[in-house]
């Protein structure tokens, strides 16, 4: 069943409490149709009552529970159980808490991050979740996105790897711009993940 600890790029997940594990089904639909050369062989979850965690499961996926409440603690947990399994990149799924300078040095493998919008200028501090669509949608933008990034401990300023722009003239609300950049999102992170690996 767990396929994909077998994969040639095992790569970890992380996912905090509000996760819904779009992006982490996203990711694990497209790299099966790959073959499985890439696969999710760890996904973190920081509660045991998260939608996303059941959802991983399902999926065959190995998941794994700490508790981020002592983020020093989270992280050298977390840390030891990616090397111990090889693991070769970090994608956040839906995790809304910071990771220190310390544990993005000492991972030493990629850490990405998916935005819901185009950066840099839809990043900084709380721009998260609807806060981004509202802020795109009172600049009156026609235009909106989603950014594939090195996570870095200044909120959304890590080096871009990838971006998809999404058409939004036609979009009535913020909740509808959500819903087309979320579509965006999952087409974009996967691809870039697997591209990124193998370039
Ligand atoms: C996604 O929309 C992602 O862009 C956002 O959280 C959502 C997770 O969805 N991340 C950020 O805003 C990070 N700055 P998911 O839990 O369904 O994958």
């Amino acid at each position: 069943m767990e396929r994909t600890t077998l994969s040639t790029y095992p790569i970890a997940v992380f996912s905090s409490g509000h996760s819904r594990g779009s992006n982490l089904a996203a990711m694990h639909k497209y790299f099966m149709e790959q073959g499985f050369l890439v696969g999710i062989a760890l996904a973190v979850f920081t509660r045991e009552d998260c939608s996303a965690l059941i959802l991983a499961q399902d999926l065959g996926i190995p998941t794994v529970v700490i508790k981020a409440a002592d983020m020093a603690a989270f992280e050298t947990e977390a840390l030891k159980l990616c090397k111990e399994r090889n693991i070769c990149l970090i994608a956040l799924t839906g995790f809304m808490k910071q990771l220190s300078a310390q544990f993005i040095e000492q991972a030493g493998i990629p850490v990405l991050n998916v935005h819901p919008a185009l950066l840099p200028k839809y990043g900084g501090k709380g721009m998260y979740g609807l806060a981004v669509h509202n802020a795109v949608w009172e600049a009156g933008d026609k235009i909106s996105g989603a950014t594939v990034h090195h996570v870095d401990p200044l909120y959304d300023n890590g080096r871009i790897i990838a971006q998809s722009v999404v058409d939004i003239s036609q979009c009535a609300s913020p909740e509808d711009i959500s819903k087309q950049v979320l579509s965006a999102e999952h087409e974009l992170y996967p691809h870039s993940i697997f591209h990124y690996l193998r370039k």
